[in-house]
């Protein structure tokens, strides 16, 4: 099947992707085997978990694989958050010369321990310093940059057209825009007309993300909106195939055989990434995402909560999804 016309190669800054589909970033998620997954079925460019930049700096084992990648992802994104300018260069000059394309700069986080740091989405309420940012990073590296924001604080402070104006001015090559407040955290439905605000307000490519779940989602999130291209999260964690089929090279579900060999091939690729410990205990959270929908994903979980081996774990996925009715 040819590609859609809305569908199309994209240029941020100097990076070069080969179609306008994004994997968003995804705390406890998108590690390196989530990414190889996504970059399989289609998606053009794949963004790290967000990664504190004091952390960055550091680089204990347990952060560098929030960032580590090979040549199986690429493009490649690594996100940072924090709200010490400073720090955000060094970050960006500490992890130079990994496996890297894109930096990309958090502003909506609305989680408490960090917006009560001034990082993530309070950045929203501090443009001048969410400048001093962007334009710290901008010197700090030459590698493409962007910055992810919300719609605004709350809705009595709405400013993402303002904040991705400043965006553009201090050197960013994109900016994603999810349109809810941080306020609304996950509540309610994204506000796609602020996509298209942005859209307006600026040069550089706007990427929109929010509620993105089919094709047909897409296809309005790009008719409604004149975005560049568009990011999705939730909707791919457990389902891969969410690019081909936004894409139009599946137009199909998958089945319950490939949706378990999928999970199975997940949890291998996490073994190899993190070990098996880890890698089991990150499973069960990855886990009922490629069950979602299924007869019997409750029950299959408990048991699974249950399992400490990746060979045992790898045997239940199997059993449940291969003999799924
Ligand atoms: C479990 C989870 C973890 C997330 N982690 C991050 C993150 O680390 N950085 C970030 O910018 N956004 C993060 N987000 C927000 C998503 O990237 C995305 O903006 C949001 O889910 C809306 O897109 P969607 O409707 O396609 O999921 C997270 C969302 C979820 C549900």
């Amino acid at each position: 099947m040819p590609l859609h016309t809305t569908f199309h190669p994209l240029a941020i800054g100097r990076l070069g992707l080969r179609n306008n589909l994004i994997a968003a970033p995804l705390a406890g998620l998108s590690s390196l085997p989530y990414r190889v997954l996504a970059m399989e079925c289609g998606c053009a460019l794949a963004i790290s978990e967000m990664v504190s930049a004091e952390g960055a700096i550091r680089a204990h084992d347990r952060t560098r694989r929030y960032f580590a990648n090979d040549e199986r992802v690429r493009p490649f994104g690594v996100q940072l958050f924090g709200s010490d300018p400073a720090s955000i260069a060094a970050a960006i000059r500490s992890i130079e010369g990994e496996p890297i394309d894109l930096i990309d700069i958090n502003m909506g986080c609305p989680v408490k321990k960090v917006v009560s740091k001034g990082a993530g989405a309070a950045l929203m309420r501090t443009p001048k310093r969410a400048a001093e940012i962007i334009r710290n990073a901008r010197a700090a590296t030459d590698l493409t940059l962007t910055v992810k924001i919300r719609s605004g604080w709350d809705d009595a402070s709405i400013n993402c057209a303002e904040m991705a104006r400043i965006a553009e001015d201090c050197g960013a090559n994109a900016v994603s825009v999810h349109p809810r407040t941080r306020m609304q955290e996950f509540r309610g439905k994204s506000d796609w007309r602020l996509i298209a605000e942005v859209k307006s307000s600026v040069r550089i490519p706007v990427i929109g993300n929010g509620d993105v779940h089919t094709r047909d989602d897409a296809l309005r999130m790009f008719a409604q909106t004149g975005c560049d291209g568009i990011m999705i999260g939730r909707a791919a964690v457990g389902n891969p195939w969410i690019f081909a089929q936004v894409l139009g090279t599946m137009d199909s579900e998958p089945s319950t055989d490939e949706r378990g060999k999928a999970a199975a091939r997940h949890l291998d690729l996490l073994c190899g990434f993190m070990g098996e410990h880890l890698a089991v205990l990150n499973m069960r959270a990855i886990l009922p995402w490629y069950g979602k929908g299924l007869h019997g994903v409750h029950r299959f979980m408990q048991k699974c909560n249950g399992i400490a081996t990746a060979a045992e774990l790898s045997h239940e996925i199997r059993r449940f999804f291969l003999t799924h009715e």
